[in-house]
């Protein structure tokens, strides 16, 4: 059994591998229609500086097999720093357990591309390990000192001149977005959190980008017009979004790395803003360049950048919101069309922990302790994945009959319309289920949008707990309490 399960994955990275030997160039020109975004700087007035620039950064994950999620946030630091914002003004989240992991080839250091710099040194520790929780990003968000629990206790603590950025790096599903602590970040949360923001009257604007599976569906139907917020998301409300520089991909990591470096969407922001002057780049060109780039030619191995909310912000200049390194003052986009694109090929945020378990497999030495240990942590994450889509797939059939339930379990509501209508349904639908099949974790959260179904289809609590006692009858050890345990650092 455990060995032809071994097969089979043999089978799934062999596809996955030969797909991803098959680079295009690295630089390409844009086509000519993209070159219309590229518009000479205006000083129309509409960018006038003033108010403070405020950012929260936040990456949702920890292991070492998420090792990009921290990379990107430690790198969008750095970016912003160099643009001239102020440590005080920007409040970083992350959990910070890969610099000094012990799998980490390079201690201390943390890099979001192969040939990239250090981007771990001088980030500041606001929220790290426990402290990296729903309640504390809100609480910053809000500027309400008073709601943190633990942490540097740094909030946006913005005027109504001022302009906030957010961006966000890690799992998520329909609906939900990761945190490395219970509970999950719920989408209705995280709007009513932004409607009592500028209810309160203290920004001007606000951008919001979100790399996440599924991040299109946080926003979609949700967030209104008139909070003066922007968000793009890496992915729309039904795909995954995609990690990037990853073992076995064109460019790859140094080989000691075993895992990805970065994520599509968040390297394509970033590496976009790094090399431009930003005072004369829009956030509609930025969204243009991004869209572009994480589509990875309109290949499977890429997502749709989405926008959402207030799209007029977007004629705004980046430099509003990342402020510019004064290095870059002589390369506008316009000077320089020439759009480093990655390998045609990416992973899946989803699969992006297998690549890594896979390629530490088949690094070590035949007969090891560390090939079994590997081994172990391939056939865990595997029935982990398996036991979570039978037990959603049972539940439903045991709900609605057999034919009517695999409808209701992928039915995808009009583009538009949010994923749900009554979250606290959603919320307790998913605590029932947990309570009875084990813990979802960041790979069951793809299962968002068939809890959404039950609850639009009107299952109450009571019968779902009866369906997930029939259907979860053992529960396998949750491989991901183990797997941290032996990754902390
Ligand atoms: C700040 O948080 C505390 C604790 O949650 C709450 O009681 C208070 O109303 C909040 N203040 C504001 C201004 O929202
Ligand atoms: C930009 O170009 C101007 C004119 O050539 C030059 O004086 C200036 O030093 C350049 N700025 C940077 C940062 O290289
Ligand atoms: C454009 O930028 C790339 C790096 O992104 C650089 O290699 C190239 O030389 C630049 N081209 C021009 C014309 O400045």
């Amino acid at each position: 059994m455990g060995r032809s399960l071994l097969f089979l994955l043999a089978a799934f990275f062999a596809v996955l591998v030969s797909a991803v030997r098959d680079p295009i160039g690295e630089v390409i020109r844009l086509p000519s229609e993209a070159s219309r975004f590229f518009k000479a700087p205006s000083d129309d007035g509409d960018n006038v500086e003033e108010g403070t620039r405020w950012a929260i950064l936040i990456a949702g994950s920890n292991g070492y097999w998420n090792y990009r999620h921290q990379a990107d946030v430690c790198h969008a630091y750095q970016l912003l720093r160099k643009g001239g914002l102020k440590e005080e003004n920007i409040i970083v989240f992350m959990y910070d357990d890969i610099a000094f992991n012990e799998e980490n080839p390079r201690p201390g250091v943390i890099i979001n591309s192969p040939h990239g710099d250090d981007v771990y040194k001088g980030v500041p520790k606001d929220y790290v390990g426990g402290d990296v929780t729903v309640n504390n990003f809100f609480a910053a968000i809000l500027g309400n000192k008073s709601a943190l629990t633990g942490g540097s206790g740094k909030v946006v603590d913005s005027g109504p001149n001022d302009h906030i950025f957010i961006y966000y790096s890690d799992h998520g599903g329909p609906g939900v977005l990761g945190m490395p602590t219970s509970p999950y970040l719920y989408a209705s949360d995280l709007i009513e959190v932004l409607k009592k923001k500028h209810a309160s009257g203290t920004y001007k604007s606000m951008v919001f980008y979100l790399e996440a599976c599924e991040s299109g569906s946080i926003f979609e139907g949700l967030l209104p017009e008139g909070l003066n917020i922007y968000a793009t998301t890496a992915a729309n409300a039904e795909e995954s979004s995609w990690g990037t520089y990853c073992p076995g991909e064109n460019p790859s990591p140094p080989p000691e790395f075993g895992t990805c470096l970065g994520d599509l969407y968040s390297v394509a922001w970033m590496e976009d803003s790094a090399i431009h002057n930003l005072r004369t780049e829009t956030l509609h060109q930025q969204y243009q360049l991004v869209k572009e780039r994480t589509s990875n030619g309109n290949s499977m191995y890429g997502s749709h950048v989405m926008q959402y909310g207030d799209i007029g912000i977007s004629s705004n200049n980046l430099f509003l919101y990342l402020g510019t390194n004064p290095a870059n003052e002589n390369f506008t986009v316009m000077d320089n069309n020439s759009l480093k694109l990655p390998s045609k090929t990416a992973v899946n945020q989803r699969d992006a922990d297998l690549v890594h378990f896979w390629d530490k497999y088949l690094k070590a030495p035949e007969g090891s302790p560390r090939k079994a240990a590997a081994e172990k942590q391939v056939m865990e994450a595997m029935s982990h994945r398996m036991h979570i889509d039978s037990s959603v797939k049972l539940i439903g059939k045991l709900l609605f009959g057999i034919e009517k339930g695999q409808e209701i379990l992928s039915s995808v509501r009009p583009s538009g319309e949010p994923l749900v209508d009554d979250w606290d349904c959603l919320k307790s639908l998913v605590t029932t289920f947990e309570t009875h099949c084990g813990s979802l974790s960041q790979y069951g959260m793809k299962h968002m949008r068939s809890f959404a179904n039950f609850c639009n289809a009107g299952i109450r609590r009571e019968q779902l707990a009866d369906a997930s006692a029939h259907a979860c009858t053992s529960v396998p050890s949750n491989p991901w309490s183990s797997l941290h345990r032996g990754f902390s650092a």
